[in-house]
């Protein structure tokens, strides 16, 4: 039984005193269920970590935090960067790695993805690595093919004992930030042919066990009906994960 996991990527987004009563007000929701059953993190920009990993240690809530990117490279003169060490021992859990802005924006490739997978696990951190098409390759019925390319060319590029430690987020390029979602069918198809993808590459348990987060436009609207799909394991929220009620609405969805 795989347990969900409902993930806020916060982006660039709030700044302290909002990130703080976001952050407060979620904790002391969280705090007041007693029926949940699905994990729940949030991503917020690097230099909240260390705080919100003390707020939540205070408030012993169950919340974990991850970072929304690590460095390629361990420590050194590289101006600008954080490394997942880093982000390690400011006591985060998670790393979003391979997010579809950061392929975009900062040109991630494969190698660099994969150097970055390794660098957080080496750190004990858990790489929620992303994957997606874009929406010509769904256009074209390339989808699954590139999603295939993806994972080839990056975390299969890992041993069995690693790979069982990772999450996938699926995210359909033209699903993000675009209020446009992937149907139930069409993420659970996906994640379906994902788990296929694992179980051939490595063994059925690797691939029943491992954690798949669809991410793309999830709201509290859509939430359930995606995650009642037998593949789903959990979300990779952006934009609802600013909003109070339509995260803890999305939480309870996938309880
Ligand atoms: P969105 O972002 O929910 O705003 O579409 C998801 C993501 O980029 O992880």
């Amino acid at each position: 039984m795989r347990t969900k996991l409902i993930a806020g990527n916060w982006k660039m987004n709030l700044e302290w005193d909002q990130a703080m009563t976001l952050l407060a007000d979620l904790v002391h929701w969280h705090g007041e269920q007693d029926a949940l059953t699905s994990e729940v993190a949030v991503f917020p920009p690097y230099p909240y970590l260390r705080h919100f990993h003390e707020f939540l240690k205070q408030h012993r809530s169950a919340i974990a935090t991850g970072a929304q990117d690590c460095s390629e490279h361990d420590s050194g003169a590289y101006t600008g960067e954080v490394s997942a060490p880093m982000i390690s021992s400011v006591g985060a859990s998670y790393c979003i790695i391979g997010h579809s802005e950061r392929r975009q924006y900062h040109r991630e490739g494969s190698d660099v993805l994969l150097r970055k997978v390794h660098l957080a696990m080496d750190s004990g951190l858990i790489p929620v690595f992303c994957c997606g098409e874009q929406i010509e390759d769904r256009e074209n019925g390339n989808q699954t093919f590139v999603i295939e390319s993806q994972l080839e060319s990056t975390v299969f590029g890992l041993s069995e004992e690693e790979f069982s430690k990772i999450v996938i987020a699926y995210e359909p390029v033209w699903a993000i930030g675009t209020g446009k979602t992937a149907s139930p069918d069409e993420a659970q198809d996906m994640h379906e042919f994902i788990r296929g993808l694992v179980q051939g590459q490595y063994s059925e348990s690797c691939a029943q066990q491992l954690r798949i987060l669809y991410g793309g436009s999830m709201k509290a609207e859509n939430a359930a009906d995606i995650l009642s799909r037998p593949d789903v394991d959990g979300g990779l929220i952006g934009g609802a994960s600013l909003k109070l009620d339509q995260f803890t609405q999305i939480i309870q969805a996938s309880a």
